[in-house]
């Protein structure tokens, strides 16, 4: 009876101490119902329910998750003016976040704000230059994984299923970019099982990892699609410690690859006076939570905007067609190469365009208040969590015209330049930004001429390309499979 009375005790201060925070002048909102605030009505479809409050309560509202307060921001021009213009206010990472994936503060997605941010994020980017993304490198760093994709891809027309192509490739691209090819593939097995995890966590409701963090895991895996993301992300750092022990704590391996980890070694030991990372626990984590970064923030968001090219391209016929002209016109037989990119304005902006109608991580990375502060007069306080809803900001009819329309033009000038690109936000802005952007667009490019060089993508039967998408973190395809017709065959030009 004592246990029952202490139990209902503890249950009632609980609430109170929760809906204490109530009375705080927030941006309006929905009500949502007591306790739960808006988790039911955001389980079944988040993100089109997170579009029609935006069409209610405008560019910025209030959600309430349970007893989380958390501010959506849904137009371009709020977005940067906080993200960029009051980068000091609201730049910082919420630490919940951290806590409920078993994250840690390691890597550099959820590091605070600072300046061991800001140098590793440095050091991270001089070493993906020093690698060859962005220069006369990258062709020849990515050639080995072009040839395997394009030797895998049939040679009569053949339905293909993309989401398979794309994700094995860009998990081989980014395994191979930070391990070195051999060590990647030499360990087969450890990169299914990441590429497997990886795939779950996204698949999670975003909505419920909020929710995580005050509702018990096993309630969560209830009320919707939930998967225990500390627990999976604890398996990855095991198997990427043990490969990374496998080979690059060996001396004679360690400074033999032109990738990343070697790289972050040595630059360690310069900037350290020759000491060795390894054996420091605390800097073996941050290598650690650096590399969890880059699959999980880097393998699945690039794979996924590969499928939603190649469909977006897939539904429109007449824009495939350019690409493969302006292809054709600039190598013809010859192997493609990113060193011509300024010559295929055409099909950088159609990467674009398919970038900004189908966002890949379409409510970015939460960000947080790192002080008290306004936003729109209304007075938040410091630690509240930010999303940025970019799918709702880039189909924004105001900064896009007829957002839901495919046109790749929106992206080119009069005289055929890339213009326009300050309202797409896909990989974010200000201090935050993605730190593989121009990895990831240098992926996507070379990966869709190669391919529209030797094939002509359609649908895989009667009707139009399924374009719907599925909840989970990150905007995953409903569609995945395509019918790939190599250009010379008859059926392309009978279906062309
Ligand atoms: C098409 C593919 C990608 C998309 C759409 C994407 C999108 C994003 C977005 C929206 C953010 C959050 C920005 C913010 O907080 O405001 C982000 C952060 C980040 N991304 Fe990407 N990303 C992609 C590929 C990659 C790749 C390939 C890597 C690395 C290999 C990567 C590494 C990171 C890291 C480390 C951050 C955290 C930056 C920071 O906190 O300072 N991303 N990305």
């Amino acid at each position: 009876m004592e246990l029952t009375i202490l139990l209902a005790l503890t249950f009632f201060l609980l609430m109170a101490w929760l809906f204490a925070k109530r009375g705080q002048n927030f941006p309006p909102g929905p009500n949502g119902l007591p306790i739960v605030g808006s988790i039911f009505a955001l389980l079944n479809n988040p993100f089109q329910k997170l579009k029609e409050y935006a069409d209610t309560y405008g560019p910025v509202y209030t959600l309430k998750i349970g007893p989380i307060w958390v501010i959506m921001l849904n137009d371009a021009a709020t977005i940067q003016e906080l993200f960029t213009t009051r980068s000091g206010e609201f730049s910082e990472r919420p630490k919940l976040i951290a806590d409920v994936t078993g994250f840690g503060e390691n890597g550099i997605v959820l590091l605070p704000s600072g300046s061991y941010h800001k140098r590793q994020k440095k050091v991270a980017m001089s070493l993906f230059r020093d690698i060859g993304v962005g220069n006369e490198k990258f062709d020849h760093l990515l050639r080995p994984y072009l040839d395997s994709v394009m030797k895998s891809l049939p040679d009569n027309p053949c339905i293909v299923n993309i989401e398979n192509v794309c994700s094995e490739t860009v998990s081989n691209i980014i395994g191979g970019f930070t391990f070195g090819d051999k060590v990647y593939n030499d360990n087969s097995d450890v990169s299914q099982e990441i590429r497997k995890l990886i795939r779950q966590n996204f698949e999670n409701n975003p909505i419920l990892i909020v929710g995580n963090t005050y509702l018990p895991k096993k309630l969560c895996s209830l009320l919707g699609h939930f998967v225990d993301m500390e627990n999976n992300i604890s398996k990855m750092k095991k198997l990427l410690k043990r490969m990374m022990e496998s080979h690059y704590f060996k001396k004679e391996n360690k400074h033999q690859l032109n990738c990343f980890v070697p790289k972050y070694l040595e630059e360690y030991a310069t900037s350290h006076a020759g000491e060795e990372l390894w054996g420091n626990s605390k800097e073996e984590n941050q290598l650690v939570g650096i590399i969890i970064d880059f699959f999980q923030a880097g393998c699945e968001t690039t794979a996924v905007s590969l499928q939603w090219l190649l469909l977006l391209l897939a539904a429109n016929p007449e824009v495939q067609t350019k690409i493969q002209q302006e292809i054709d016109d600039l190598f013809g037989e010859e192997l493609p190469s990113l060193q011509q990119k300024s010559k295929l304005n055409y099909t950088v902006a159609t990467m674009y365009e398919s970038l900004r109608i189908r966002p890949s991580a379409p409510l970015g990375a939460p960000h947080c208040t790192k002080e008290d502060t306004t936003i729109l007069g209304y007075q938040i306080p410091a630690g509240t969590p930010i999303l940025s809803n970019l799918l709702s900001a880039q189909l924004n009819p105001q900064t896009f015209p007829d957002p839901h329309v495919f046109k790749p033009e929106r992206f080119l000038d009069e005289n055929g330049n890339i213009c326009n690109l300050g309202s797409l936000l896909t990989f974010g802005t200000g201090p935050r930004t993605c730190l593989g952007e121009q990895l990831a667009k240098s992926i996507l490019l070379s990966i869709v001429i190669n391919i529209l060089q030797k094939y002509t993508l359609r649908k895989k039967s009667e009707g139009c390309v399924d374009l719907s998408f599925q909840h989970g973190i990150n905007l995953l395809a409903t569609e995945n499979e395509l019918l790939f017709s190599p250009r010379t065959s008859q059926m392309d030009s009978e279906q062309g």
